[in-house]
């Protein structure tokens, strides 16, 4: 809950007391009602609007980052730059990262201060399909594709992953789509396969893909669309 003159500042380029100048001219509504008081505690379901147009909610912002390699996707580290210090965001102690990539893989990294999208995203029963581009050390083989469709069994899990499927590249190039994210899931699964994946690159989680304009380390917020393709 935030104070509606607060709630308007985090939204838009309006200071505090331009809010409160809005709400004196009774140009700002809470629900189709006028509002008269600046210090009213406004909630994430309410529609705030001024001169008609609806004001982003406060607070929730989302990005997507070409994450180089060497940035870590964790919100602290002490021996290495962070995904979110690559952002010149206000508030940026209140974004999290949604789906950790690893400190050596790259590509899309989707940021937010939306913790409910956020798990949208993330639980484990979202299934979002997450693609990557995965080199790897040893040349692929033809059995690759029936192992990965039956679910690999990763070394300490009582269970196999979640069928995953490939697109050949080269002999050691490939797109793999997966479905979950366990712990290092990719370099451990060609580690069961008795292969090395040298490098991973992710381009695609659900519907949102990597905007081919970001070089490593730029980012831009989602559009409209890619936010709502989180359902
Ligand atoms: N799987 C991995 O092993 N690392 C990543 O960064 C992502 C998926």
């Amino acid at each position: 809950m935030l104070r509606l003159d607060k709630y308007i500042s985090n939204a838009t380029d309006l200071s505090r007391s331009d809010a409160k100048r809005l709400i004196k001219n009774g140009v700002v509504c809470i629900d189709n009602e006028i509002a008269t008081n600046p210090a009213q505690k406004i909630n994430d379901d309410q529609d705030i609007t001024i001169e008609g147009s609806t004001i982003s909610k406060a607070g929730k912002r989302y990005f997507m980052l070409n994450k180089p390699a060497g940035v870590v996707s964790v919100t602290k580290d002490n021996n290495n730059p962070t995904a979110i210090s690559l952002m010149y965001e206000h508030r940026s102690e209140e974004l999290q990262v949604a789906g950790l990539l690893d400190i050596d893989s790259s590509g899309l990294l989707l940021v937010t201060d939306d913790g409910q999208w956020n798990h949208r995203l993330t639980s484990p029963r979202s299934g979002y399909a997450k693609i990557y581009r995965v080199e790897l050390a040893e040349a692929i083989t033809p059995e690759y594709p029936q192992l990965l469709a039956q679910g690999v069994l990763l070394e300490g899990e009582k269970h196999r992953c979640m069928p995953a499927t490939m697109e050949i590249i080269d002999d050691y190039n490939i797109n793999l789509t997966i479905a979950e994210g366990k712990y290092h899931q990719i370099k451990r699964i060609f580690a069961a396969l008795d292969n090395h994946a040298v490098s991973l690159h992710r381009f695609k989680v659900g519907d949102i893909e990597l905007d081919p304009k970001l070089q490593p380390g730029e980012y831009r917020p989602l559009t409209p669309l890619e936010v709502a393709c989180i359902l």
